[in-house]
Formats: structure tokens, sequence, C-alpha cells
């Protein structure tokens, strides 16, 4: 898709479709009363006979609008003015893609981007507009023999700003945006993946690629490596697979050399049969995707290269697949992990921690300013926060906040979970120094304290995403989420919003 920014009167687009915002009841925005000055009535007359409403979701499509020089006009509704906040701003641009893709329109030009949105900024709107095309327009189907081809795809978008004084805010904007969505798009892609091509390996090679491009730097450590770092939590975890576990190791050196960088560690299985504590079958290829935490550290390291963002930022992810084989850890095998903390394994099912915790003891050797660890780790929190909400754990108040503004600002949202100490109980082993599961309450805490023990030494903060990462149902597949939390935060901390 190529992208632009125009200011100027909607009249006077020589566009395909010139898409305009009416909300509900038959009001039209700024742009929609210029243009229909310029119309004489056209529009207001077509709202008035009752055409449209203006209700969210709805569109109508325009041809031959007198006083226009576009050969179409979309009207798509806003709801009322007053309920016109981020989540119906998203929708009428998801709308206006979704309509503008199948009227055969090759260009578009949005005057959606200029409507206010409650506390948000114009280069918000520029950026989620952007944001929301791309995911708008995703699809996965590499392995479809037949393709559904739309026969005249959007092509083109120009993005409207209110002056021309905006355009070159906006401009850095939509660079912010497209960064974001490539991002996204790449974390979908290597969530969708099924798990016979999606294996360590192939992350390795993703982001060995990924480090030809300037500004990122990639190593990958393998079993002989991670055997004399002495990681053997970790690696207990691959024991099961014929598939080799990697240590990923990416950088983006944006910052000054003595600024302590951001450490980012995504869960990187890429098959949890659950082990020798075997899932049940039924939607076990979901499992697929339990290397999401990975896919969004390698879409948000890719999305702050590309925005050559002033920050140093450390991407960690330690990748394996979870199989039952006879080599495979056994409920009740203790482990030592990098730390040198002992771990009785009760369950081979609860494997993320296991890979966790010896990333989170290898972070310690960057001096990290902050670690933020991204994982699909427990189906309680799926429980808990069902798709909407991602888990949020810290061990530092401040990182915490940041964080939650930083979903916030984004809509890619986090709730705030409680790590008091009373939940570390849970985790007592008769064997070892600790048990790798904390029984049935509180799941997706326990987890989380688990990985407290390996973050005593920076702050720290923990994103469950097991209900985020992915949808199931009719429309299953990878959402990219939390790649737009993630970069947002590291925006912010680079001063860029
Ligand atoms: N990858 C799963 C968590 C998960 C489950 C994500 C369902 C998405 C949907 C994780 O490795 C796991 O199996 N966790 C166990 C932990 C339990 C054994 C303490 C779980 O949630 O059941
Ligand atoms: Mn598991
Ligand atoms: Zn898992």
């Amino acid at each position: 898709m190529e992208f632009s920014i125009k200011s100027g009167s909607p009249e006077k687009q020589r566009s395909a479709c010139v898409v305009i915002g009416v909300f509900e009841p038959r009001k039209l925005s700024l742009a929609g009363e210029i243009l229909n000055k310029a119309a004489k009535n056209f529009l207001s007359d077509l709202l008035r006979r009752g055409d449209m409403e203006g209700k969210a979701g709805t569109t109508l499509l325009l041809h031959n609008v007198p006083g226009t020089l576009c050969d179409r006009v979309l009207l798509v509704g806003l709801g009322k003015e007053k309920d016109f906040r981020v989540k119906e701003f998203r929708e009428a641009v998801a709308t206006a893609v979704r309509t503008l893709n199948e009227t055969g329109a090759f260009d578009g030009t949005l005057y959606l981007t200029e409507l206010p949105v409650k506390k948000r900024t114009m280069s918000w709107r520029i950026r989620q507009a952007v944001q929301i095309v791309f995911e708008t327009l995703y699809r996965f189907d590499r392995y479809k023999s037949k393709k559904d081809e739309v026969r005249r795809p959007l092509r083109k978008l120009t993005l409207a700003v209110e002056s021309r004084a905006d355009l070159a805010v906006a401009e850095d904007a939509l660079a912010q945006g497209q960064a974001i969505a490539a991002g996204m798009s790449f974390a979908k892609d290597l969530g969708n993946l099924p798990s016979n091509v999606c294996t360590p390996g192939y992350l390795a090679e993703q982001a060995i690629a990924m480090g030809q491009n300037p500004g990122l730097k990639a190593e990958v450590l393998d079993l002989a490596d991670m055997e004399k770092l002495g990681m053997g939590s970790l690696l207990s975890v691959a024991r099961g697979s014929r598939q080799p576990p990697k240590f990923i190791i990416l950088r983006h050196d944006g910052g000054k050399a003595k600024e302590k960088p951001i450490v980012l560690i995504g869960k990187g299985v890429t098959f949890d049969s659950g082990g020798i504590s075997l899932k049940p079958g039924a939607e076990m290829d979901e499992m697929k995707y339990d290397m999401s935490g990975a896919a969004s550290v390698l879409g948000t390291m890719k999305a702050v290269a590309q925005m050559k963002l002033p920050v140093n930022v450390i991407g960690l992810i330690p990748a394996a697949e979870n199989m039952p084989d006879g080599n495979a850890s056994r409920p009740g095998d203790i482990v030592t992990s990098m730390s040198g903390q002992t771990i009785e394994i009760l369950n081979t099912d609860a494997e993320g921690r296991l890979i966790l915790c010896d990333a989170l003891t290898y972070a310690e050797r960057f001096d990290p300013e902050c670690v933020i660890d991204v994982a699909t780790l427990t189906g309680a929190c799926v429980i808990a926060l069902g798709h909407v909400a991602s888990g949020l754990f810290a061990n530092d108040e401040g990182l915490a906040r940041e964080l939650l503004g930083a979903g916030e600002e984004a809509w890619d949202r986090a709730w705030h979970m409680p790590l008091w100490d009373d939940y570390q109980e849970q985790l007592k082993s008769n064997f070892a120094d600790m048990a790798n599961i904390g029984g049935r309450p509180a799941g997706s805490i326990t987890g989380a304290c688990f990985l407290s023990r390996y973050a005593k030494k920076f702050n720290w903060a923990h994103l469950d995403i097991a209900g985020t990462a992915w949808k199931s149902g009719r429309e299953k597949g990878s959402t990219g989420r939390p790649v737009p939390l993630l970069t947002y935060f590291l925006l912010a901390r680079a001063g860029k919003t």
C-alpha cells in the first residue's frame, strides 16, 4: 500500500474515492460540510431524505457527486458525535478501508484522520489509521493454492490533515505507523506459520536476516553455548524435541553508548504439546502460537529499527519446542537453572517459565535499564482477562504505570495484576528451591511469581499475552499484539510522542 498525506478541500481531490464521515443522526463532519457546499447540498439532501442515519458500521457509496473531481464519495457512519472515541475511530477507519477495497477504487482519500478523538493528537490519528489499514487488509494465504483475490484492490491511500502546517508532523506519524504496522504483520506471519515450518531454527534464521539491516545486530547461541552457560532449565524443555533449541540476541544500539539498554524477552516455544504432561487433543493446534511472545519481540525490534529510535534495545528469545519423548523431562525431575536455583518440574506443561528464567538471568549481563518479558504463559490469564487485556505484572510501580499507559495509548491494553509475596508460597517444593507450578488458584500470578525470582537484579515487567496474542474460532489467527504496546512504550522512552 502506498500512503500519502495531504491538506486541501475534499471536492478538489482527483481521487477514485473520497471518504467522508457522517455522525448520527444525519450530521456531516466538517470535511463533509465543505464537500456538501461544493455539491450544492447534494449530501445534506440525501441525509434529509433518510438514505443514511450515520450509525457506526454503515456506509453509503455515491457516484458522480456534482461539484467534485473524484469518481466516488463514500459516506461512513460514525455513530453519535459525543460518543466518538478511540474504538469508534478505529472502527470507522476499518469500515472505510474494507469498503474501499471492495468497491474497485484503486485509490482513496480519507477525511477521517481529521476528526477529533478525545485525548488523542493528530499524530496519533495518523499512526493508528495506518496500523488499521494494514490490520484490515492483512491476509495469511501463503499455503492456499487458490487465493481469494480482490478484483481491483485498493493500492493508494491519502490521509487528509486539516492544514498545511500539520503536514510535517503528519509525515513523521505516517512513517511511525508504517513501521509499527510492518512489525505487527511480521509478528502475525510468524504466529500463523505452522510449527513444522516455524521451528526454533526458523526463528533464528529470521533474526539473522533482520540483523542484515542497518540498525540491528543478531547473534544466535546454540545448544553447546547454552550448555556452557548452564541454562539447565531452558535445555530441559528442549530435550524431548528433535528440533535443537536456539537462543537469539538482537540488538538495536540507537541510543548513546553509555545508556543502559531496555531488554525485551519473548517466549519462543514453537510448539507446546505439554511434553510428558501432554495436553488434551482439542485445539492443540493453537499451541503453534506459543512463540507469539518471541514474534512480538522480533516485530517490535523491526519497528524500532525502521523508526531509527534513539534508544538501546536488546531482544532476547529463548526458542525451543516442548514435546513428549523418551528423552523428555519427566514430572518430578529436578533441574538447575543458570541462576543456580533448582527447580522441581511438577508439570512439563509449565515450560514457558522454564525457558524464560534462564533468559532473565542472561539479561543481567547487559546491566539493563529494565527488562520486559512477553509470553503466552498461562491459560489462567485467558480465564482472568479474556481476549481483551494482557496481564501485566511488575516489580516496579513506575514501569508498570508506563506500560499500562503505553497500552492505553496504543489501544493494545494491559491490566495490572498483583504480584504479592503471599502468592510465592504456592511455589514451595519439598525437594528443590521451587516447583514450576503453584496449583490451580491464581495460575497466572504464580507463573509471574516464578519469573520474579529471576528478576531481582533489575526493574522488570511481565506481560502474559495468552489471551491477546491470537484469536480462536472462525477468525482464528495471530493478532500481532503486543507489538503496539511495546513500540508505543519505546516511542515514549525515546521522547517521540
Ligand atoms: N502455552 C501454555 C499457556 C496457554 C494455554 C496459552 C492456553 C494459551 C492458551 C503454557 O505453556 C501452559 O501450558 N501453561 C499451563 C500451566 C500450568 C501447567 C501450570 C496452563 O496454563 O495450563
Ligand atoms: Mn505449556
Ligand atoms: Zn506454553
